[in-house]
């Protein structure tokens, strides 16, 4: 976008509304689409499409947006959802002055597909070609649900119908309002505060507009999208579903084409948008991969993990676990049916094995934590063995503490390690023990009762369990 056009532009985003067909408390522009809430997808494409200024138009639960996005944009509050018209007066009204130069940009919230090219591409010829107002439309096979395009008799634009309004005849039109505009900020102000509500919804419909710049005689521009795919839209759970399996085969398709990663059942398989993935990594079905994951190349991945905001090194392998905010070294070894928290930083060939569950601690090289044992809060050397259902006492029921254990250890089966203690590199733990002060290198601790053995003790009170005859 030229420097010109992008400096003279103000992004408008349309995100006030409930969408009561979703019916959720959650407003509709904040359901994920591949991993990401729709109004965060459609401002990352405002934002690289190079437009600076955004204004975003909330109402419906604002909070919860104004949470999500932060202060990178700025906000207009309507309170009373009287329409898409009155969305953008509203908004127009906050901006206070605005020159006679500026232009507006108008996107819709919930059309999480649109591409920062098509952005770009609407503000550069509607400013090229001096419009007054200019929209995308798409021919699509089934419109319904859509405001259609109506033309004369040659074919010229006179206005848009919206699907609750349009006779028979008007219904049958296959060219749809898309959802994305490009304004005079002057004019449109001044044409939204002539619109009227006399219709189905009774609501001030945006789109109006354009019949009454067309009547006075004003310059409009009706541009194809080139890409029907972009105009997808989310109004309600099944849509919504929808088009995240569409995400998702795209993703898939594009991982295995461009990226050399094998997908064993690509149906089966729920990749984030933002999710990598290296050369000859293999994916079982039933993986979920989600958020900031980056996975490594020639790894080996399910069936059935989730894996959400971690980083996994070459080479590794992650079966039926669960993984969150957590790092995996190269050549690790986890599950099945491991639980690795926020915090977790395997080193390069760690072993987790079968229900352990690891949180907020770091596992040196080559240390082997086989089976049944929690660890948390924990610092543990290279090439320890923590045998198994060994676990860390993290939690004194007020307060968190460490636990450290160096190189070399071993940690006997079923020890308990009453933090904060610290066991030195190379000392061994008798199993069965709990350990509650430190250990020195190279010493063996063991921190249980002597076995008592009593003879004849079960015949003499006559508890024989011998095989009846
Ligand atoms: C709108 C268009 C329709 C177009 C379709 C494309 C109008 C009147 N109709 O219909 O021509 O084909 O989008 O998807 O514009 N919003 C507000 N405040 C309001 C009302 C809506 O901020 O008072 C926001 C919503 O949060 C949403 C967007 O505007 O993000 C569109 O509203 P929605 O109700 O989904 O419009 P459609 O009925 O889909
Ligand atoms: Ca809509």
């Amino acid at each position: 976008m030229s420097d010109a056009v992008r400096d003279g532009t103000i992004a408008v985003i349309l995100a006030a509304g409930q969408g009561k067909r979703m019916k959720s408390d959650l407003p509709k522009v904040m359901h994920k689409v591949g991993g990401m809430p729709m109004i965060g997808m459609v401002y990352d494409a405002v934002k690289r499409s190079g437009i600076r200024r955004c204004v975003v138009v909330v109402g419906y639960r604002e909070e919860v947006v104004r949470a999500y996005l932060g202060d990178q944009v700025e906000y207009v509050v309507q309170t009373e959802r009287l329409g898409t018209g009155h969305a953008v007066l509203t908004a127009l009204r906050a901006l206070g002055d605005i020159s006679g130069q500026t232009r507006v940009l108008v996107v819709h919230g919930d059309m999480p597909l649109i591409r920062p090219e098509t952005i770009s591409r609407i503000c550069e010829q509607s400013g090229a070609n001096a419009e007054r107002a200019s929209l995308m439309y798409a021919d699509l096979p089934n419109p319904f649900g859509f405001g259609r395009i109506v033309r004369d008799s040659e074919g010229r634009f006179i206005g848009i119908v919206e699907q609750k309004d349009a006779s028979e005849d008007e219904e049958r039109i296959t060219e749809v309002n898309v959802g994305i505009y490009c304004f005079d900020a002057v004019l449109l102000r001044s044409a939204l505060g002539m619109l009227r509500s006399d219709n189905r919804q009774g609501e001030f419909y945006l789109t109006d507009v354009f019949a009454s710049f067309v009547g006075s005689g004003r310059h409009v521009g009706v541009y194809p999208m080139q890409n029907n795919r972009e105009c997808l839209g989310v109004n309600d759970r099944a849509e919504l579903a929808a088009l995240n399996r569409t995400l998702w085969d795209e993703k898939c398709g594009a991982l295995m084409r461009d990226s050399g990663v094998t997908i064993i059942d690509p149906q089966n398989t729920y990749i984030d948008q933002n999710v990598k993935v290296g050369r000859d990594t293999v994916i079982y079905p039933g993986c979920v991969l989600e958020g900031g994951t980056e996975i490594g190349e020639g790894a080996l991945i399910g069936p059935y993990t989730r894996s959400a905001d971690s980083v996994v090194g070459a080479g590794a392998k992650i079966e039926n676990s669960v993984v969150t905010q957590a790092a995996v070294g190269e050549g690790a070894n986890v599950g099945p049916f491991a639980y690795l928290r926020p915090g977790t930083v395997l080193r390069a060939n760690v072993k987790v094995g079968d229900f352990v569950e690891i949180k907020n601690a770091t596992v040196g090289e080559g240390t082997k934590i086989p089976h049944l044992s929690y660890v948390g809060d924990a610092d543990v050397g290279d090439n320890t063995n923590i045998g198994c259902g060994a676990i860390t006492c993290n939690y004194d029921g007020r307060e968190k503490h460490r636990t450290t254990i160096g190189s070399n250890v071993f940690i006997g089966s079923n020890s308990n390690l009453v933090a904060p203690v610290t066991v030195m590199d190379g000392a061994y733990i008798a199993s069965g023990s709990t350990i509650t002060e430190d250990v020195p290198g190279d010493a063996l601790a063991i921190a249980r009762e002597r076995q008592v053995v009593k003879d004849h003790w079960v015949s003499k009170k006559g508890l024989t369990r011998a095989p009846k005859t």
